[in-house]
């Protein structure tokens, strides 16, 4: 009975101690094939986007971060304040935390329209869903350069359209209109010059056909948790 006991404490042990660690974020497998989001999204394209893209800003975040408390209260936490940390972390950081929701909020046979209260908090910010992505591609088109466009929960958990530049996001204290993002679209010519070339709209229009509605309503649901 000892022995059960002393085993059970030292498992609580070693959890809480696991716990304490600060949390270094992974380099998470791609949630599906590199082939599943055709025609929409190119293999060639997803392949190269996420193990070199993705995976250098993710490198290069570890190395900027090495040796600083940057990461241990988490990396959303740490995006807030990163405009008092260098400009590799913004980056880097950036682009990481960017690419892991771009992935997540695609899936192969997703699209079509959005339901329950997302859908709800869509109508009342835009009045249909129609309206909504004819903003978004606004915001997607109108960036000069690279960077994102985003759809977001606001402080007072309402939605809002926003784009940023390079790999800034909305979470950042650098000057955009802050918020929690639920839905990412990368507009970085590296995210679709192989099949639409300079075609940037047709990109975004190909989009909506494999948006993973229910996990953009999950990331809702948390960030109007976390307000
Ligand atoms: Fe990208």
């Amino acid at each position: 009975m000892r022995k059960v006991l002393f085993l059970v404490l030292a498992a609580l042990l070693a959890t809480t101690s696991l716990q304490a660690q600060p949390a270094v974020p992974e380099f998470a497998p791609l949630p599906y094939a590199f082939d599943a989001l055709e025609p929409y999204i190119d293999t060639q394209t997803m392949e190269i986007h996420y193990s070199r893209h993705h995976r250098a800003y993710y490198d290069n975040m570890l190395k900027a971060a090495s040796g600083s408390a940057f990461l241990e209260r988490g990396l959303q936490e740490a995006l807030t304040e990163i405009a008092s940390w260098p400009e590799a972390l913004r980056n880097n950081a950036g682009g990481h935390f960017n690419h892991d929701l771009f992935w997540r909020v695609m899936a192969p046979r997703a699209g079509g329209e959005p339901q329950g209260k997302l859908a709800e908090k869509i109508n009342t910010a835009f009045e249909s869903f129609e309206k909504f992505k004819e903003e978004f591609k606004k915001a997607a088109l109108g960036r000069f350069g690279s960077g994102w466009a985003w759809l977001c929960v606001d402080t007072d958990g309402g939605l809002f359209i926003t784009s940023t530049a390079n790999q800034d996001n909305p979470l950042m204290n650098v000057g955009n209109r802050k918020g929690i993002p639920i839905l990412g679209l990368d507009v970085w010519e590296h995210a679709y010059y192989l099949k639409y070339q300079n075609q940037r709209g047709g990109y975004i229009d190909a989009f909506w056909n494999v948006v993973n509605w229910p996990e953009v309503t999950l990331r809702l649901e948390r960030a109007l948790a976390a307000n």
